[in-house]
């Protein structure tokens, strides 16, 4: 069985950015409050006409660069998202589109945040089966447009950006993808959730008069059970692969807040110079966060052959999940 290995990484962020200075314009909120409760200092926002897919194309093209490889020799495209360019077609198949290419497979995950952890398990198990070679597996999102600008619990929260990946067989036994594990729990599926829009509240004038397309969470239950969760499911994958928190070299969790990410940080003992953190530049990503969050690491050179990488993540759902892979 040929084990999965992560060949290159690529990302994305759209030009704009906006500050938390500038968001004191927008609501009643300060750089202040943002900093000491989030960590988030600015985030990337998509333009009007750039759509996830147009975000997502980029960071594949990125990574097909850095691996040497031509969109044509891709297998298979996976794209974890849940702001699509449209609900059908996929975002997996406007992707195909830009890229130019035809007949290959391209399909959407809808896990959130643990969206590119899903993916990555996803990737991971077409590769080990022998039914596909090498995959492009992109996390992207533009959260501004689902975001209510009026609400100032959530707007300050979210950023947009694509982080992709680019998969296939491991050529030695030792490197690639140790271990996944997933979990959900549907039952508090209402802490962080878009409403309208979907078979349960069609479009109509009254779910758009009372802002039911956008976004909403119960930020301090979602933190409750982030830790939490995010800990519980990092020890799994840890022993499947057989590896104990000390040796773990890279830490890179969900991008939604630092002392979430700090104190998951303390709890598996790892030190503060081997969690990799990017909340502070791109805000929460959703999907897009963890693979961002890897291309940001392998591009300044924090990971090196062999290290043992633990990615963890959590979200709406609720869903969750960590891979543990050796670089
Ligand atoms: O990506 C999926 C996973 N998502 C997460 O992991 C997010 C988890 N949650 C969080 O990160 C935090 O709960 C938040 C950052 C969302 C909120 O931080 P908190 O420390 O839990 O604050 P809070 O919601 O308890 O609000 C504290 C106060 C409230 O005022 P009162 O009731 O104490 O008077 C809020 O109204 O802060 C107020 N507040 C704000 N003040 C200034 C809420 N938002 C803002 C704001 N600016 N933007």
């Amino acid at each position: 069985m040929p084990r999965a290995k992560i060949i290159s990484t690529g990302s994305y962020l759209p030009e704009k950015v906006m500050t938390n200075n500038d968001l004191e314009e927008i609501v009643e909120t300060s750089d202040e409050w943002i900093t000491k409760r989030t960590g988030i200092k600015k985030r990337h926002i998509a333009s009007d006409d750039q759509a996830a897919s147009d975000l997502a194309v980029e960071a594949i093209n990125n990574a097909l660069k850095q691996a040497g490889m031509k969109a044509k020799e891709l297998d298979l495209i996976l794209v974890a998202t849940v702001t699509p360019d449209t609900d059908f077609p996929s975002t997996g198949c406007w992707i195909q589109k830009k890229l130019k290419i035809k007949n290959i497979p391209a399909f959407d995950i809808s896990a959130a945040c643990s969206g590119f952890i899903y993916g990555l398990t996803t990737a991971r198990s077409f590769i080990e089966s022998g039914l596909y070679e090498n995959i492009a597996l992109v996390g992207v999102e533009t959260f501004s447009k689902i975001t209510n600008w009026n609400d100032r619990s959530t707007c300050v929260l979210f950023g947009d950006g694509a982080g992709a990946v680019i998969l296939g067989p491991s050529e030695d036994e030792k490197s690639g993808i140790l271990s996944s594990y997933l979990g959900a729990d549907g039952s508090k599926g209402e802490l962080l959730i878009k409403r309208a829009g979907g078979s349960l509240n069609p479009t109509t004038q009254k779910t758009l008069d009372n802002d039911m397309h956008y976004l909403e969470m119960e930020g301090r239950e979602v933190f409750k059970q982030a830790v939490r969760v995010m800990k519980r499911s990092s020890i799994k994958a840890l022993k499947t692969a057989g590896i104990e928190e000390k040796d773990i070299d890279l830490l890179i969790t969900h991008q939604a807040n630092i002392r979430i990410i700090d104190s998951l940080g303390k709890r598996l003992h790892v030190p503060d110079e081997n969690v990799h953190v990017t909340v502070d530049e791109h805000a929460n990503t959703s999907s897009a966060s963890i693979p961002l969050a890897l291309d940001d690491a392998n591009r300044k050179g924090k990971i090196k052959r062999g290290d043992n990488v633990l990615l963890t993540a959590f979200g709406s759902g609720l869903t969750w999940g960590s891979v543990v892979l050796r670089w």
